[in-house]
């Protein structure tokens, strides 16, 4: 019997996005389009949609398991999500959010749960978080022949630090350092950078600066690409909205309007109605009723 864990043996799309394809669109001057995506339905219409790439975020904490902040997130819960996404995913770049404290205690580590992004998690490349800090780590992964994408600016891991989810490089000496870790990144192999909540000019400056594609959020429109948590664009994530964000849609009162609605067909007697029932045959009924009487 075969050992291959079933998300990986599907055949890829014949448009596929891979990282090369990041890297033409960028030369290409063609915007890269990136959401996150936790789940099988909707990895299919983010697929359908034509996204270029989801990433299953350790957003995944906040929007979907209501934990305070992305600190909790665990390697299987991460895992559990990417290959849900995987089942629901042909096209579009599969990215797979490194948790918190599975790439900072050691190199080989790192290297371990990167490689289980790609084995068990059917991912085809990570994403990580830091600068100049995280050289050794990323070298080591792409050495392994995973993908990796780096994320400075706000980076949540390190909210403790920050003192809460404030903007990042907005005095010249923060903003002098993310340039030099932003080069950092694209020498030790990162095939792109997100650039979060960091000011408008300086993420056009970086995004010039590097040969590899920039995605911001909450960094402006000279980035080379952007990406949303797919929860606060769809009106899903009602503890706060970042200001960053455009609502698309207001799902939650679209779900909770439905629910609303079905709470009052129960209790009203109209749900289910007669279209919903399956019915036996009337010979099977009859003869039921008839055995019954005897
Ligand atoms: O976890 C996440 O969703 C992210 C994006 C906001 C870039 O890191």
């Amino acid at each position: 019997m075969s050992t291959i864990p079933p998300i990986l043996t599907k055949q890829p799309a014949l448009n596929k996005i891979t990282t090369h394809a990041f890297r033409q669109k960028k030369e290409r001057g063609e915007p890269i389009a990136v959401l996150t995506g936790y789940d099988y339905p909707t990895a299919l219409a983010l697929d359908q949609a034509g996204i270029d790439a989801i990433l299953v975020g350790d957003s995944l904490g906040m929007v979907v398991l209501g934990y305070e902040n992305t600190l909790p997130v665990t390697m299987d819960e991460m895992l559990h999500h990417c290959r849900a996404v995987r089942r629901g995913t042909k096209t579009a770049l599969l990215i797979g959010d490194m948790p918190f404290m599975s790439y900072q205690v050691s190199v080989e580590e790192a290297v371990l749960n990167a490689g289980r992004f790609l084995q068990q998690g059917g991912m085809e490349a990570v994403k990580l978080e830091g600068g100049r800090e995280r050289l050794d780590v990323i070298r080591a992964i792409v050495g392994a022949g995973i993908p990796v994408m780096g994320h400075l600016g706000l980076t949540p891991q390190s909210i403790n630090m920050f003192g809460g989810f404030r903007p990042q490089g907005r005095t010249a000496a923060t903003a002098e350092k993310m340039l030099e870790d932003a080069s950092l990144l694209e020498e030790a192999g990162c095939f792109s950078l997100v650039l979060e909540f960091v000011p408008a000019r300086l993420a056009e400056m970086i995004s010039k600066q590097l040969a590899i594609p920039t995605i911001g959020i909450g960094a402006g429109i000279g980035c080379d690409g952007q990406v949303l948590v797919t929860h606060d664009l769809l009106g899903l994530f009602d503890r706060f909205t970042p200001k960053f964000v455009r609502k698309y849609a207001d799902l939650h009162t679209v779900m909770e309007n439905a629910f609303k609605a079905y709470i009052a067909d129960v209790q009203g007697r109209t749900f289910p109605a007669l279209e919903h029932n399956i019915e036996m045959p009337d010979q099977d009924w009859e003869s039921l009723v008839q055995s019954l009487n005897h």
